[in-house]
This record gives C-alpha cells, structure tokens and sequence, in this order.
C-alpha cells in the first residue's frame, strides 16, 4: 500500500470535506493496530475508506466495515481494490443497527467506532458483547468539537453531545474495559477490553 493512494484520497477527503478520520488519530489507530495485530476488525462508518485501510496497511486481518451512503461505500470498496486489499476488507451497504443484527454471533479484535456520532451509546450495548476477550474499541470523535463534557447547552447539537457524554460514562463506568482518552484533534477513547 504506497503513501500516494493513502496521499490522494486524503486530498480528495479534504476537497470535498468529507469527515474522516483526522492524521493524528490516524497514527493512534496505526500504533493500536500494530500492537494488537487484530484478526478481525469491525467498523462502523466507512466513508472512503482512510481509516480501514490505516488498519488494513498496520496488520494482516481482515475488516468488516459499515457504511449508509451508497457513493462512499463504493468509492471506498474502490479505494480498497487500488490498495490491493480487497480481499481483506468487505463493505457492508446499509444502517449499521440493521447490518449489526446479522453480526451478533460475530466476534472481533478490534472495533473501530466512527459512524454516527449521536447513537454511540446505544452502539457501545450492541458492540460489546461482540469484542473479543483482550479486544479494544477504538472510538472516534468523543469530544465532538470540543462540545462534550463542556456544559453545552445549545439546541442544535444538544442530542449528539448528550449521547456522547452519556457513552462516556457507561464505558468509564465498565469493568470490563480499561478506557484511554486522548483529547487530541476531535477525541479519541480507546477501550481494552480487559477484567479489572
Ligand atoms: C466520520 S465518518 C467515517 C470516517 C471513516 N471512518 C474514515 O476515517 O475514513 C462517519 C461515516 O458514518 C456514516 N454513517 C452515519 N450514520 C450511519 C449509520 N447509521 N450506519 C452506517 N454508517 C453511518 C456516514 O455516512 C459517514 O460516512
């Protein structure tokens, strides 16, 4: 996988301002990927692709990824055959509530949170149980503008920053996890899976 396709569609992400997974937390994924060397990666909110494959090009497993948006699931399947991993990484088309309901038996190394950004509490219920033992959830854009845990109060955003706030609590307040923030670009919570 080259740094010019990676270099690409970063500039077309840009362009178009499409969100995706921002450089720094980019490299946080790589670095978590690289020591856990998941299996099995699940994720939900594919866009085009950036972030399954900084995990694709980190270790030799395979993605399950979820995306809404019939354009970027197909341009992120493209993105994924010109890197050469498209027999690694399947895209799954639709509501990832939906796709997640045929995936229960399912279990993964590693589960990357980066879809939409107002149901991560409810996500986090659906998800857990399908994380492996040592398995982490790697959850992006928890401090959503810098809105969550702030005392925002404004209307337009109230509901996402609520769900958020209310995520973080339930995963910090799990015993099963051991949770990392990083309050770097939009926030990141890294949970590892693990009895305390
Ligand atoms: C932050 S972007 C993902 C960025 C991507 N992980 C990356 O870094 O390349 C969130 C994506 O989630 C998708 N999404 C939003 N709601 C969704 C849902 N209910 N089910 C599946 N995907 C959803 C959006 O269309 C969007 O592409």
């Amino acid at each position: 996988m080259t740094d010019a396709i990676f270099a690409r569609i970063r500039a077309e992400a840009e362009r178009e301002r499409l969100p995706v997974m921002r450089e720094r937390t980019a490299l946080l994924l790589q670095e978590t990927v690289e020591k856990l060397r998941p299996k099995r990666i699940l994720e939900i909110g594919t866009c085009i692709g950036i972030s399954g494959l900084t995990a694709l090009s980190s270790c030799e497993g395979v993605l399950t990824t979820i995306e809404i948006n019939t354009d970027l699931a197909e341009r992120a399947r493209s993105n994924f055959r010109e890197a050469g991993v498209s027999e690694r990484a399947e895209v799954l088309e639709g509501d990832c509530f939906e796709c997640l309901k045929y995936m229960e038996l399912n279990r993964y190394d590693l589960v990357i949170l980066d879809g939409p950004k107002g149901h991560y509490s409810e996500l986090l219920d659906v998800l857990k149980p399908m994380i492996n033992e040592k398995g982490v959830l790697f959850a992006d854009d928890v401090s959503f503008h810098g809105k969550v845990n702030s005392g925002y109060t404004e209307h337009k955003h109230r509901t996402i920053v609520r769900n958020m706030e209310e995520f973080l609590k339930k995963l910090a307040s799990d015993r099963d996890f051991s949770v990392k923030i990083y309050d770097f670009e939009d926030g990141v919570a890294v949970a590892y899976k693990e009895k305390k």
